[in-house]
């Protein structure tokens, strides 16, 4: 194998972020700036020498570039095997399955989740273990100090390897299988539900449309939701993947999957709308006339996963991200299991799961997953939603009453301040961490406050502890208001602000979500003074 070592001074701006690197596409162009991030991923790890490396993107831009070079620094750096998505496209809960299914040392995975993509769009390189789940902290803390001080890079010289056809390649003595990106995790989703039912009711009428969003999920949902479940392929929306995903956010949320939310608001809706984001690991879910936020989706999906075949014996334990609602808790404590609450992003969720410690996960940021892989997964979280539809013969509204008359409803809602200043935010939430240990016993606006804190988390598995994950505001009463700032964004800084309360009355659970917080809204800005400090007189995004 031709080998070429090239110098290079460190870019010092590769620190890993919730999830990934993530920066701008231009930023990634910049001579030798992938290379030496990949090169400190693997200059970060041990052992690997022989083994196999799993890879595969969003199909975003750039996507393939990365691939090529990618392949090449892996072949340089010893790696035996390396599986690859063919074109390039792996979702990231498919990469996950890879990962794990045919015993890989790890994975990179190429995206930047739900952020737009194009040549000035977002671009992100991710390492996952060989748990199939993204790096543990105690490992990218490794890769980032490595970023700072390497001085070159290992490439192979091969041509470009064709990704658009499976097979077996030898690429100078790394072998490279190009893979379908989509079979295994089909056949992985049809061990975990009952297919048999949801197809029929599906035949027997049951209206679903899904919205791919022109992002990676296209080709599965083809696969499994109309190919394996009956679902009418016209209602398969967007279902090309694009590298600039025609030009808007494959966010599926209220803002940017509006499209979805009108059509199930209409009159004649389909029974089930669903969507997923850029990498496929995202799910929203609307039923016909009601939209269900996704801490409630944990919530439910958690009291009723019981239903679907792989969680028949029922749930180890719950787990969830900090900020996410607590009705899931409610949940954990009525079935009488553990509920873990971890810092954002999914990487806290791996040691949990592997040591058993919990069957289902989620974060408020529409993501949901379970023990089957080690990532967040989107079309996981639509087929249980329809298995369990199937298997109680009810609409998502009856179920979702139903959920609420049991366990009470609780209000939910994120602000984010997207973009804003990172020297303005950094003021906001060091002014509030000032603060804190004033609060308790005084009032905002009209809530009294009953304790206050920064929220660390303490890994139960390994003892690894983390800090400053979130600035936290418990009201008498039970509601609750957090503060942290954004570790995805790629400009400036994001703010998000979570509120919560619960409501026992079924009488009051009619009530608009943004009404139903006001009091804990209004909170946020007394104690934060967010008009002020980051000079925007409203959210840009309300979840
Ligand atoms: C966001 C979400 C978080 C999720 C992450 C990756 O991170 O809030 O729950 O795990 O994206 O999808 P943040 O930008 O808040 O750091
Ligand atoms: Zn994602």
């Amino acid at each position: 194998m031709m080998i070429k070592t090239v110098e290079i001074t460190p870019f010092k701006d590769q620190k890993p972020g919730t999830s990934g690197l993530r920066k701008k596409v231009p930023v990634f162009q910049a001579p030798g700036y992938t290379e030496a991030f990949i090169q400190s991923i693997f200059d970060s790890l041990e052992g690997f020498k022989g083994e196999t490396l799993v890879v595969g993107g969003d199909g975003r831009y750039y996507n393939r570039e990365v691939i090529q070079t990618a392949l090449r620094i892996a072949a340089a750096n010893g790696f035996g095997r390396v599986l690859v998505g063919k074109g390039g496209i792996l979702s990231t809960p498919a990469a996950s399955h890879i990962i794990r299914k045919y015993g890989a040392y790890g994975g990179l995975i190429l995206s930047a989740s739900h952020n737009p993509g194009g040549p000035k769009g977002d671009f992100g390189i991710k390492y996952n273990v060989g748990n199939g789940g993204p790096a543990p902290e105690k490992i990218t803390d490794a890769i980032y100090a490595r970023t700072q001080e390497i001085d070159r890079y290992k490439i192979a010289l091969f041509n470009d390897v064709d990704l658009d056809k499976t097979g077996t390649f030898d690429a100078d003595g790394l072998t490279i299988e190009v893979i379908d990106p989509v079979a295994d995790y089909a056949d992985l989703m049809e061990t975990l539900f009952d297919f048999d039912a949801i197809r029929s009711m599906i035949a027997g009428g049951f209206k679903v449309t899904f919205d791919a969003m022109h992002a990676v999920t296209g080709p599965y949902a083809r696969e499994i939701l109309v190919k394996r479940l009956g679902v009418a392929p016209e209602l398969v929306l967007n279902a090309e993947p694009l590298e600039d995903f025609g030009g808007h956010h494959p966010d599926p949320n209220l803002v940017h999957a509006k499209a979805l939310y009108d059509t199930m608001m209409g009159e004649n809706a389909p029974d089930f709308g669903a969507a997923s984001d850029g990498d496929g690991d995202r799910n929203l879910i609307i039923g016909k006339g009601i939209f269900i936020n996704p801490s409630d989706s944990l919530a439910m999906l958690a009291a009723n996963a019981h239903l679907a075949p792989a969680y028949k014996e029922g749930l180890r334990g719950i787990a969830r991200s900090m900020p996410t609602s607590g009705a899931a808790d409610r949940v954990a404590e009525k079935l009488g299991v553990e509920l873990h609450e971890t810092p954002t992003g999914w990487k806290f969720f791996g040691n949990l799961l592997d040591a058993g410690r919990c069957t289902i996960c989620g974060e408020e940021s529409a993501g949901t997953g379970s023990d089957h892989v080690r990532e967040k997964d989107g079309l996981w979280a639509i087929l249980l939603w329809l298995n369990i539809l199937a298997a109680r013969g009810q609409s998502v509204k009856e179920v979702v009453h139903d959920h609420w008359a049991t366990y009470g409803r609780t209000f939910y809602s994120r602000h984010d301040y997207e973009g804003i200043e990172t020297d303005h935010a950094r003021g906001l939430m060091s002014a509030l961490e000032d603060k804190l240990d004033a609060l308790p016993g005084t009032s905002l606006d009209t809530l009294t406050v009953e304790r206050a804190d920064s929220f660390s988390y303490r890994d139960p598995i390994d003892g690894s502890v983390s800090s400053n994950q979130g600035l936290r505001i418990f009201f008498e009463g039970g509601a609750r208001l957090v503060f942290r700032l954004s570790g995805t964004g790629t400009s400036g800084a994001t703010l998000r602000v979570y509120m919560e309360r619960h409501e026992a009355d079924p009488a009051l659970h009619d009530q608009d979500t943004q009404e139903a917080l006001a009091p804990v809204i209004a909170a946020a800005e007394a104690v934060a003074e967010i008009r002020e400090r980051t000079g925007r007189n409203a959210p840009t995004v309300i979840t």
